[in-house]
């Protein structure tokens, strides 16, 4: 069976996971988030009190490190470190900054890859993250590149941690998305950056449906889905 490989990239905040989630349930495809594997390794490096800036130490302790990924009644995907479910602690704030860290050495993605690929091999997939479409499924049937302004995707992460409990200033979020951002597009491998055959989705100005329905668009319009 072919099965098909939608590709969602972009910076953080642009709303990939929730459209992608949301979407994903609509198609009945498997969505796989794959920021979050990079967490479950920052996680990782964090717990031991590693520098995630130096690659030798970080790749010194991949060996140790087993992740796996299951799908639980809620629908939620569920990481596990060491069998371990780590899938509220790799959502702390000081992973965000461990996560963006560790996936700029290449042995730590060279690590992951494997895992990203063999999922789009046995299911239809809509995989979010900065390089899928470039790098983990170059022959993806349907790219998109999600973006939206800082100043845009920094208000929404604002509003969300608000909602959530956990606020914080608005300048401090913007000053997150914006080191994040620095660091996905500037690191030497697998920079984020938006593939020759993405389809580009500014979503600045859209609304949550507004967003949805775009991407939906152009999803049914590559795939007869
Ligand atoms: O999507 P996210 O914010 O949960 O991702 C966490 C970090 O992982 C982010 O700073 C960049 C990195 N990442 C990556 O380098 N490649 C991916 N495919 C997904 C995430």
């Amino acid at each position: 069976m072919k099965y098909i490989s939608v590709a969602i990239d972009g910076p953080s905040g642009a709303g990939k996971s929730t459209l992608a989630k949301d979407i994903a349930a609509h198609l009945n495809y498997l969505y796989v988030d794959t920021g979050a594997i990079y967490r479950t390794i920052g996680y990782y490096v964090l717990c031991r009190k590693i520098d995630p800036a130096c690659e030798e130490a970080v790749t010194a302790i991949l060996p140790q490190v087993d992740i796996k990924m299951s799908y639980g009644e809620d629908g939620l995907q569920h990481m596990y470190l060491n069998g371990q479910d780590v899938t509220r602690e790799i959502r702390l704030p000081e992973v965000s900054y461990y996560a963006s860290c560790v996936s700029a050495h290449p042995p730590v993605r060279a690590f992951l890859l494997e895992m990203q690929r063999q999922l789009a091999r046995e299911n239809h997939v809509i995989m979010d993250g900065r390089d899928i479409g470039t790098v983990v499924l170059p022959d993806a049937q349907v790219k998109i590149y999600l973006t939206a302004s800082p100043e845009a995707r920094a208000y929404r992460r604002w509003r969300e941690l608000e909602q959530r409990g956990t606020p914080q200033p608005y300048g401090t979020v913007l000053a997150d998305i914006q080191a994040r951002d620095y660091n996905d597009t500037n690191r030497s491998v697998a920079p984020l950056r938006q593939a020759e055959d993405a389809v580009r989705l500014d979503t600045t100005e859209m609304n949550f449906q507004q967003s949805r329905d775009a991407l939906l668009a152009i999803i049914c319009e590559k795939v007869d889905a």
